[in-house]
């Protein structure tokens, strides 16, 4: 089987970083969002379709640095195509059944049974659904028996939700769907495509793991802390003469020397951590510089962003070569 992987979305929630950097770039537990979503899939499958848009290039040259352990293709889409407009896009060669993963969502998935679960029940997909209390953000599913989706409502007020069972984000498919989409235009996979498919056998497979999704400040810190606590964050040792809790992922070129750390913390490729400075949950990008005794909390700094000394952070998005 093969994998189309959707990146192609503005990641608006989680400006200004994502002016920059396109969001599944972004370390988490010390390893690109991309990277972590990709751990999902299994070794024998065949090839990666990163279906792109904003920020492809970016992307394009990243997956070529860091190779993965599939090939990895890219399509990038000229002007953007949406989630269903952007698998048609990547539609050429792709297998029958193929998987498709939003490249935000932070889970414990096991993509062998949800193939299995394909094949078992028949009809054209499996959807993974995670059960959330506020569904207003998500795709919706009304289930009937054995779990087939009887109905789908996108972003629902409370009162017109089905269920508290949402999109995860994460699914299999038989090519046939991708027959579906309309070419040549924008398109929403979740509001104009799946509607159509319950008729032709649509199932859910229920989630019972951690799931996320690590699209807006405050879900991204969590993930990060699912990803630590689920053992996805390597090891997390405090870095040599540093103090406090950890975990902490140190990633390649970082500088921590004397630094304090509290819980869940990722410090990005030449990053910097001076001495006396306190970081806990949060996560500073490539080149990002926290000052002498400086406190940075709950915050995701940019780029080569900078935290004064002795200045305190808590809660803030910095985009890159941004101040505090
Ligand atoms: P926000 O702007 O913050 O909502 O983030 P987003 O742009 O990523 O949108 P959203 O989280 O709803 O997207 C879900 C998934 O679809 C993500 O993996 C996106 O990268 C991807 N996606 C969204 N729009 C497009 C698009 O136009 N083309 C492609 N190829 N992927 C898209």
């Amino acid at each position: 089987m093969k994998a189309l992987v959707l990146i192609g979305g503005f990641g608006t929630r989680l400006r200004p970083v994502t002016y920059t950097v396109p969001k599944q770039l972004i370390p988490i537990a010390g390893k690109p969002m991309l990277y972590h979503v990709l751990d999902l899939l299994p070794p024998d499958v065949e090839e990666v379709v990163l279906a792109t848009g904003y920020k492809s290039d970016i992307v394009d040259a990243y997956v070529r640095g860091h190779p993965l352990r599939w090939p990895v293709r890219t399509v990038p889409e000229a002007q953007p195509l949406g989630t269903g407009g952007g698998m048609k896009n990547a539609a050429d060669g792709m297998s029958d059944p193929f998987f498709l993963l939003n490249s935000d969502v932070i889970a414990d998935i096991d993509m062998a049974a949800l193939a299995r679960r394909q094949a078992d029940r028949g009809g054209v997909g499996v959807m993974t659904l995670a059960e959330v209390e506020d569904t207003r953000p998500y795709g919706v599913a009304a289930l009937g028996e054995a779990d087939r989706i009887t109905g789908f409502v996108e972003k629902p007020e409370p009162e017109r939700a089905p269920s508290h069972w949402i999109n995860a984000g994460v699914a299999v498919y038989r090519r046939e769907v991708l027959d579906a989409i309309p070419p040549g235009r924008p398109v929403s996979f979740e509001q104009e495509v799946v509607p159509q498919l319950l008729d032709r056998g649509l199932y859910g497979l229920r989630l019972s793991g951690y799931w996320d999704d690590a699209g807006t400040p405050e879900r991204l810190l969590r993930s990060q802390r699912l990803l630590f606590d689920g053992g996805r964050g390597g090891k997390g040792a405090l870095p040599t003469g540093c103090f406090g809790s950890g975990p902490v992922a140190v990633m390649t070129g970082a500088t921590v020397r004397g630094a304090s750390f509290g819980r869940y913390v990722t410090v990005g490729p030449g990053a910097i951590v001076e001495s006396g400075a306190y970081v806990e949950n949060s996560i500073l990008m490539d080149g990002a510089r926290v000052d002498r005794d400086a406190t940075v909390i709950g915050s995701l700094l940019g780029p080569r962003s900078r935290v004064h000394p002795g200045h305190r952070v808590t809660g803030q998005v910095l985009g890159e070569h941004g101040e505090a």
